[in-house]
């Protein structure tokens, strides 16, 4: 009995070793078949080897007027009374106050208003009012001056100096020039260099 029952483990066991196998060849294929997480292979550097740009890795393009570049126009004055001197250097051209007008509109109507006379909604709060740039006491300043306020600000109206380059500022007081004072073209450079 002992023999018999002994004898068939060999063959019943061989079997398991064979299901074993196939399953170890099956695993090891999958692994081939899968290229994904073998390539994620070493875990620890996943985060590392990331997509992310890496610090100073693709060194990105200044914004315009950050840095200073060639042929850049740059006016260095001291303060009011030395800009007051200036000469407008912008013909008053059409298109030099069509865009000091769109400048005008975004950087001094909340105070002066689309009108210039200071009824900008932000003006009207002020203890010291806008000053009336139509008023003919605004407009006998030299074209320096205007230059010179915008520039460097007021005791309360702010400085924007660092907003609008030196032409866009001579386009603003082409605007003021023109649509306050009623002096448009080339007139204007003529007055302002006869001062
Ligand atoms: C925050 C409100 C405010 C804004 C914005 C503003 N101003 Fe003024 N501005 C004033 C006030 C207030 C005065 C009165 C003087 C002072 O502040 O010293 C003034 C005065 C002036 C004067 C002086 C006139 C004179 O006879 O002395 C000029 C020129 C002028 N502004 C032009 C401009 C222009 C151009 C802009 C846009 C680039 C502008 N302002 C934006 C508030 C403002």
């Amino acid at each position: 009995m002992n023999v018999l029952l002994r004898s068939p483990r060999p063959s019943r066991a061989r079997p398991v070793r064979d299901r074993l196998a196939a399953a170890g060849v099956l695993a090891a294929a999958l692994c081939a078949a899968l290229p994904g997480p073998a390539a994620a292979w070493p875990w620890s550097r996943d985060m590392t080897d990331s997509i992310a740009i890496k610090p100073q890795a693709h060194p990105m393009p200044f914004p315009r007027r950050s840095v200073p570049v060639p042929d850049t126009a740059t006016v260095r004055v001291a303060d009011k009374e030395a800009a007051s001197k200036l000469l407008n250097p912008i013909p008053s051209t059409p298109d030099s106050v069509n865009q000091g007008k769109a400048l005008f509109t975004i950087y001094c109507t909340p105070c002066h208003g689309v009108s210039g006379t200071g009824d900008g909604l932000v003006g009207e709060k002020l203890v010291l009012r806008p000053f009336n740039l139509t008023s003919p006491t605004v407009q006998v300043i030299p074209d320096g001056l205007i230059f010179g306020y915008v520039t460097f600000g007021g005791e309360v109206m702010p400085s924007y100096g660092n907003d609008l380059s030196p032409t866009e500022r001579w386009h603003v007081v082409n605007y003021v020039r023109c649509a306050f004072g009623n002096r448009c073209g080339p007139a204007v450079i003529a007055k302002s260099a006869a001062k």
